[in-house]
């Protein structure tokens, strides 16, 4: 495939454009960044665990009736998926207490919700990602009442698959965040990443933090637990 030009970059992420032009190219970063970019670093190996354990998650989801983006892995750090006009607006699904619900809330990190929560969050670098209620995304024209009811069941159906495929390797799902697209024919289609950057995974026997948290909280060995959730995934380095 020859090189094509870039549409987008992001913090983790760069897309670029392909011969078709429904299609894009992800091109996953081995940055890490935290608390709206303040905390950067390199860290090797995190962007082909984010791209390969992204695939595992969205062909899941497919397979199990949740449309999503995803077309297929192309390299270690690279695959394709549907072009899609991003809404901006992060869908965060809670099952515990933890980071910025413990900070907002104060109970604390670890407690079981009684039911999960789902929360939305304005991508606004500028504005510091603020959490919006329906009456905010209406007024600010970010998505109509029935995308938002949409994205908030497509939201819990997801949670409730990977709590079942994450309970039987042993890892709690904490919390995640998902983004949603729309595609040329306005059907809303699940999109971004779904991995250890985006999702808080603990260990259920240990309660280790397997993901992200293991950067913004300097505890270390950040992309080996990104490759403990991928083995447990069962994941094999096929291209
Ligand atoms: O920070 P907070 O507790 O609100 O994060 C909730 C979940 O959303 C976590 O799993 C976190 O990794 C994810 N998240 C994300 N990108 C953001 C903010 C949160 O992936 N910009």
């Amino acid at each position: 495939m020859k090189e094509e030009a870039m549409l987008y970059e992001g913090k983790a992420k760069q897309l670029f454009h392909t011969d078709d032009p429904q299609v894009l190219r992800v091109q996953y970063k081995d940055s890490a960044t935290a608390f709206n970019g303040e905390k950067r670093a390199t860290l090797a190996g995190k962007g082909e665990m984010n791209n390969r354990i992204s695939a595992i998650f969205f062909r899941y989801l497919e397979e199990n009736g949740v449309a999503n983006h995803f077309i297929k892995t192309l390299s270690p750090l690279e695959q394709l998926v549907r072009k899609v006009k991003i809404i901006p607006l992060e869908v965060v699904v809670r099952n515990r207490v933890a980071g910025s619900l413990a900070k907002r809330i104060g109970i604390a990190e670890g407690t079981k919700l009684k039911h999960p929560i789902v929360e939305f969050y304005y991508k606004d670098d500028a504005l510091g990602d603020p959490l919006l209620n329906e009456d905010h995304i209406a007024v600010m024209d970010l998505a109509t009442p029935e995308q938002v009811e949409e994205m908030k069941q497509i939201g819990l159906q997801v949670n409730d698959l990977l709590q079942l495929l994450m309970s039987k390797l042993q890892i709690i799902l904490v919390d995640f965040k998902i983004e949603f697209g729309l595609d040329e024919e306005g059907k809303l289609l699940l999109a971004d990443e779904i991995s250890p950057d985006t999702c808080r995974f603990w260990d259920e026997d240990t309660g280790e933090k397997l993901d992200k948290d293991r950067f913004r909280r300097d505890l270390g060995n950040v992309v080996e637990a990104y490759e403990e959730i991928f083995s447990r995934l069962g994941g094999q380095k096929h291209v």
